[in-house]
């Protein structure tokens, strides 16, 4: 991501919203984590928890966090957000505002729209050693070196613009809209930020070393992604040294799965870049690998991009994707301050989260097998362990 200079300094002001279901769950690692780092770097971390989601929502009745909520985010150095989405005690689906938005809503897609966080970049990297659940057997089907790519999804527009409606008469709709907008101007800053980003990986595809952008889209269909394609062909032509393509979404992920290791970086607008990171994370070892990073040019929002999985009982969620996403907002936070002590502490939560998962152990259920199982607790701690041998 590209460097920002900022007159910020110590101390660093971080927002932590865990959310609902394992929000809560594995935000408490990732706290005791910044908590560690904090003490063996000397570094000075200010960190608030703000209550937010479905279940706040449910307890307060017209809010889905407090008050002010969007003003501490707006002024924090740092955000981190667990998971948000808790279900209606009838059982019918999430608890959602009068206007059908899903409640936990402000947290996630609030701050992005509210905050321009316009690049959502999920980097899908296999870490050597993680088996992948398939027909409920643990096995490792792709091979770490070639699963290495980024996926950089537009996050202010597209589908999820909240616009359109239901029509018909109310309790039985007949019909229902959803606008979906493509500007050439939001096209433009995310195109740029995934050739940019192809630039400063600078190793290109596994599979033959090239730089590449891939540009993921519906052209053959959708006006939006005809727009989209040919922004990209026009930034294209600012980067000789990057291979632009395009590829039409659906042949693209099977393209993904079957070949990883053509692929470098990959952008994508809003509804697309949803769909194909969750399929990118089966190439991860599933959703308690996969991280989002959602940048703009004034602030960071980091975050594991599974859901809340409110059934999941207490101590199996996979605290790794959530201590990953920690890590790598430090290393942003870090960039834009131009603070070394920040970057050193990214490198060491990367570096103990290899280190746990090639031993093996403690993993939690979703990566080994069930009678070898930790606890998100135990991943955490382990994960603690390796990051004070190494500060
Ligand atoms: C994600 C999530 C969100 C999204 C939900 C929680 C609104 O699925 O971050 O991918 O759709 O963007
Ligand atoms: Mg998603």
């Amino acid at each position: 991501m590209p460097a920002h200079s900022s007159a910020r300094s110590e101390p660093y002001d971080i927002v932590l919203l865990p959310g609902d279901g394992i929000g809560p769950e594995v935000m408490r690692e990732a706290r005791e984590l910044l908590g560690l780092i904090a003490r063996r770097m000397g570094l000075q971390l200010e960190v608030e928890e703000i209550p937010c989601g479905g279940r706040y929502y449910l307890e307060h009745g017209t809010r889905d966090w407090p008050e002010g909520a969007e003003e501490r985010c707006a002024a924090a150095d740092l955000i981190l957000l667990g998971a948000v989405g808790w279900p209606r005690p009838d059982g019918k689906g999430p608890v959602s505002f009068p206007d059908g938005r899903m409640a936990g809503h402000s947290a996630v897609l609030g701050n992005r729209a509210r905050l321009d966080l316009y690049a959502n970049v999920r980097p899908v990297r296999l870490l050597p050693g993680v088996s992948h659940r398939i027909h409920g057997e643990l096995k490792q089907v792709w091979q770490p070196a070639k699963v290495d790519l980024v996926i950089v999804r537009e996050n202010t527009e597209g589908l999820y613009i909240g616009s359109g409606g239901r029509f018909g008469p109310p309790g039985r709709s007949t019909g229902a809209i959803d606008d979906r907008v493509i500007t050439r101007a939001a096209s433009e800053r995310i195109i740029r930020h995934a050739f940019e980003l192809s630039r400063q990986r600078g190793r290109g595809a596994p599979k033959d070393g090239k730089k590449r952008v891939t540009c993921i889209a519906k052209n053959n269909v959708l006006h939006g992604c005809q727009l989209f394609v040919e922004v990209f062909r026009e930034v294209a032509g600012h980067y000789l040294d990057v291979d632009p393509e395009v590829a039409l979404i659906d042949s693209f992920t099977v393209s993904l799965l079957g070949e990883p290791e053509r692929f470098d970086v990959c952008v994508t607008t809003n509804m697309f870049g949803d769909i194909v990171t969750d399929l990118a994370a089966a190439l991860q070892g599933g959703m308690g690998m996969a991280i989002g990073c959602n940048v703009g040019d004034a602030h960071g929002m980091f975050e594991p991009i599974h859901g809340s999985a409110p059934t999941l009982p207490p101590g199996r969620a996979n605290p790794l994707a959530m201590l990953l996403a920690t890590g790598e907002g430090l290393r942003w936070l870090g960039e834009r301050v131009s603070g070394r002590a920040l970057m050193v502490a990214a490198d060491a939560v990367e570096a103990s989260v290899r280190t746990v998962v090639s031993a093996g152990a403690p993993l939690t259920a979703d990566l080994v097998a069930e009678d070898r199982a930790a606890t998100t607790q135990e991943v955490g701690q382990a994960v603690r362990d390796e990051v004070a041998r190494r500060l």
